[in-house]
């Protein structure tokens, strides 16, 4: 396979690309798009503009706590109509790839040169994704950043006792990118890059602690859980097949409502001490502590140091109870990841953005990567 087609959709967080001028960051979900634009002024990361759109009246038919399929077409004519209602003149952006059109893997390899890693890690990839290669774009990263700068040196006709590393490998599917392509280029956007959602999402949860965390981005169609280490960088992930839109469903069987009252009494009440529905949510999210127990012990086994703390993303972030839930099921302090802190925008927002972060965590990771931030 040649070595273009390994392409780079991942941005550690710690890699720079200058770029002067405004950029955005288009997250487009399943229950809405939102969009970010930011420039660097000076040494200030400056917030020109920022807003979301529902996917629901795009989305005939469907019900409001459903989730939806993105349809290029109509998702474009969206996004358009957020790019225009918020001003956002740029025409720079970068867009998120869900974390569920994505394949992530943790494999051991030979430690090489950058230039025979381009050879070697695609012919990795094809024994656990079952799409051929030349389908995918492909990137990866070293676990431990501190090993990758020692490679062992092929010299002809001689052998090299190999050392191994742990690398964690993730490819996209060309025709996912092309999708999310096409929708940015029909609403007169030109993507300069494509980033799995968790390492847009880790790059917007600077926070001030440099110890490892579980970040947990609860959306509507699926809750995310990444392991970032010291670093903040991505070391685990996965989908966990509980999100906002079937929490809303199981209320509306339990209580025999229509979707929409369901979905109000579940943002309204939530996880609150005294709430009717808390009997429906709390066992709707068991599967969460589940695969969380399991990347902790997964953790443990890396040998590496232990979670000290959880972010929460996305909009069920907001559900009342939520972080106090989160907080006593897995021992650790919770917080909601403030993605607007690092940027400059005017202080008679400063609630509304602090509000608005833990939703905006990806669109603000993305266009962060676009400022070379
Ligand atoms: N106050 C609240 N309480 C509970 N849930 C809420 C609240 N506010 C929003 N939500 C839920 O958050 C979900 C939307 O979150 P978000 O915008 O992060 O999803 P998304 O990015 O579109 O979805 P995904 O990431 O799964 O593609 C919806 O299911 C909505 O019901
Ligand atoms: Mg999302």
């Amino acid at each position: 396979m040649d070595t273009h087609t390994v392409s780079k959709i991942i941005k550690k967080i710690s890699d720079v690309i200058p770029y002067t001028g405004s950029f955005v960051g288009v997250d487009i979900g399943s229950s809405s798009i939102k969009i970010v634009q930011l420039s660097m002024i000076d040494n200030d990361i400056v917030l020109e503009t920022y807003g979301e759109i529902s996917n629901t009246p795009y989305d005939v038919g469907q019900d409001p706590g459903k989730t939806s399929d993105a349809n290029p077409a109509i998702r474009s004519a969206e996004l358009s109509d957020l790019l225009h209602e918020v001003d956002a003149q740029s025409r720079r952006c970068g867009v998120a790839v869900p974390l569920s059109e994505s394949f992530i893997n943790v494999i051991d390899l030979p430690k090489r040169d950058p230039e025979q890693m381009l050879r070697l890690v695609p012919s990795e990839v094809q024994k656990f994704i079952p799409i051929s290669v030349d389908k995918l774009m492909i990137d990866w990263y070293p676990v431990k950043e501190e090993e990758s700068s020692v490679f062992d040196v092929l010299v002809p006709n001689k052998q090299t006792e190999a050392h191994f590393q742990k690398v964690i490998v993730v490819a996209v599917n060309n025709d996912s990118a092309y999708r999310l392509g096409q929708i940015a280029k029909d609403s007169r956007l030109t993507p300069a890059f494509f980033e799995i959602e968790m390492f847009s999402a880790a790059r917007a949860c600077i926070h001030t602690t440099e110890t490892p965390a579980l970040l947990l981005d609860l959306g509507a169609s699926s809750t995310k859980a990444y392991i970032l280490n010291e670093h903040r960088v991505p070391v685990d992930a996965r989908v966990i097949p509980v999100g906002g839109a079937s929490l809303t469903q199981e209320i509306g069987k339990a209580r025999s409502l229509d979707s929409l009252v369901a979905e109000r009494v579940k943002c309204e009440h939530g996880l609150s001490a005294g709430s009717e529905v808390r009997t429906v949510i709390e066992p709707a999210l068991a599967p969460i502590w589940t695969y969380v127990e399991q990347m902790f012990e997964e953790q443990k086994k890396r040998e590496s140091k232990p979670i000290e703390r959880v972010f929460l993303a996305g909009g069920g972030s907001y559900m009342p109870g939520i972080v106090e839930l989160v907080a006593s099921k897995l021992s650790l302090p919770v917080e909601l990841i403030r993605a607007f802190d690092r940027t400059k925008g005017p202080i008679i927002l400063e609630h509304a953005l602090r509000e608005d972060g833990p939703r905006f965590a990806v669109a603000v990771g993305l266009a962060l990567r676009g400022l070379g931030r």
